[in-house]
């Protein structure tokens, strides 16, 4: 079976390792405009890439005051960010079969607006374009920045439970298949009897009406979810298709899969989820050249840009507490996986400061890293995946294009030669049926959206 291929982007100047738009070999200046992007895709899909992914957010590094971290503005970590769902036709127009995932937080915008959005994008790329559902990293400077309070963690989850049913009551339950008759000579678009007014009242949101967008090709987007906390798994398990899994420690990763894995059985969609890994992968001609290429991008790497990250992700600032003690049992209100990275739950082994932001400047937000040439680095893909229950992974940018362009010409052939990855382009065809040919372009039967689908208009007899 093939492995999953993402890259890894967010619409910012760095990539995900250290202040890498300093890097002389860096083209990441061009972020802000659409050929930089279009030029990208066009070579992630020629190189075999299943999708494009561009990661999101609203919020920035604060300190505890809500006030921008100068380190912030200076490295240009995670501000600034522009909206990647603007570039999404352009990348769909430049290319064919290259799938398109792009995160919206469900603390944002509310549930129809992101609909009308994602509902929209299934046309404009044939079906390529996939919601990756998160309930925000930075919650903090997001809300403010909205005028609002951080809502509490786990309530987060909650709200985004009502957020997704409404997305999917109206992707799959307003209009049906033949809704849409577009008959220019009887006068008639849609059959009004065809569409009809969802409805939900949830405890955090509710909504009442008619979808303003026909289905396309795949109705709901792939559904994506990153964020491995206890309720984030748990959301994971019931809607997720397709799961982003932070890389760092190997054992950890395994566990959160496994623990995935046995909570969608439980919801009776066992065997209906994917894993894709987060990994950094510094690749070479020889082991030593990509030793080296690593090496000179750690010039690009350090501590206080580390921190400023970390604090990005948790709300937690490592620089307040003393280097080199073990770190207390911390608790956030923001997001939890980039703790529980550190913190092992369960065990007592605890990291300090210093350990934390020496590994996290070093391996950045995800954490796995592959060093090596393509034969060696196939070679660990494989065991890693085979190890950790995942089927692909996240390329995360350092260089752009350099670092795509490094895999594409070391890994990707050496995993043609071992039957991981197709030896040709991948067909035309929605993002859903490429990574889940058995199901196809909707969803599921056991997906919680499915079920909302309206029964097919009953055959009229003949009379
Ligand atoms: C590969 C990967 C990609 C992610 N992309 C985003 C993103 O684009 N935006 C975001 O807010 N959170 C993203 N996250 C999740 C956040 O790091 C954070 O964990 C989550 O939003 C909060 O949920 P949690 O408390 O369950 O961790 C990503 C996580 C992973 C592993």
């Amino acid at each position: 079976m093939s492995i999953i291929l993402g890259a890894f982007q967010i619409m910012n100047p760095n990539g995900t390792v250290g202040v890498s738009w300093r890097h002389p070999d860096n083209t990441s200046l061009g972020y802000l405009t659409t050929r930089y992007w279009t030029t990208m895709a066009r070579q992630l899909e020629e190189g075999g890439f299943d999708f494009l992914f561009f990661a999101d957010s609203y919020g920035y590094p604060t300190d505890a005051s809500g006030e921008i971290l100068d380190q912030a503005l200076i490295d240009a970590t995670n501000l600034p960010m522009a909206d990647p769902i603007t570039l999404v036709s352009a990348v769909a127009a430049a290319t064919t079969s290259l799938g398109i995932v792009v995160t919206s937080s469900t603390q944002v915008e509310r549930p129809p607006a992101i609909a009308r959005r994602y509902g929209t994008l299934d046309h404009l790329t044939d079906g390529r374009i996939g919601w990756n559902v998160v309930t925000g990293a930075a919650q903090a400077s997001s809300a403010a920045l909205f005028g609002e309070e951080m809502m509490a963690h786990d309530d987060r989850y909650a709200q985004a439970e009502d957020h997704l049913t409404i997305c999917l009551k109206l992707w799959e339950g307003s209009w049906a298949d033949d809704a849409v008759i577009a008959d220019m000579q009887g006068g008639i678009y849609a059959d009004p009897s065809r569409v009809t007014q969802i409805e939900h009242d949830g405890v955090f949101l509710s909504a009442r009406g008619v979808f303003g967008v026909p289905p396309g090709p795949q109705r709901s987007p792939l559904i994506l979810q990153a964020g491995t906390s206890g309720p984030g798994r748990e959301f994971a398990a019931r809607f997720a298709e397709l799961v982003f899994i932070g890389g760092g420690d190997t054992e950890l990763i395994a566990a959160q899969i496994a623990d995935i894995r046995a909570r969608a059985e439980s919801h009776g969609r066992g065997g209906a989820i994917r894993f894709v890994v987060g990994a950094h992968f510094v690749v070479g001609a020889t082991a030593d050249e990509a030793a080296a290429k690593r090496a000179t991008m750690l010039e690009f790497a350090t501590l206080e840009q580390a921190s400023t990250s970390y604090t990005w992700l948790t709300g937690i600032d490592l620089l307040s507490f003393p280097a080199d003690e073990p770190l207390p049992d911390l608790h956030t209100e923001m997001g939890q996986t980039a703790l529980d990275r550190y913190l092992h739950p369960g065990t007592s082994a605890r990291k300090t400061p210093r350990e934390i932001l020496e590994e996290f400047r070093d391996n950045g937000i995800n954490g796995t890293v592959f060093v090596g040439d393509g034969d060696g680095i196939a070679d660990e893909m494989a065991v890693f995946l085979e190890h950790v229950g995942a089927d692909g992974f996240l390329v995360q940018p350092h260089i752009t294009p350099g670092t795509y362009t490094d895999f594409i010409a070391y890994v990707v052939p050496e995993l043609r030669r071992r039957g991981l990855l197709p030896d040709l382009p991948a067909a035309a065809s929605t993002l859903r049926s490429r990574l889940f040919p058995e199901t196809g372009d909707h969803l599921p039967f056991g997906h919680p959206g499915r079920a909302y689908r309206r029964p097919a208009r009953e055959a009229v007899s003949p009379s």
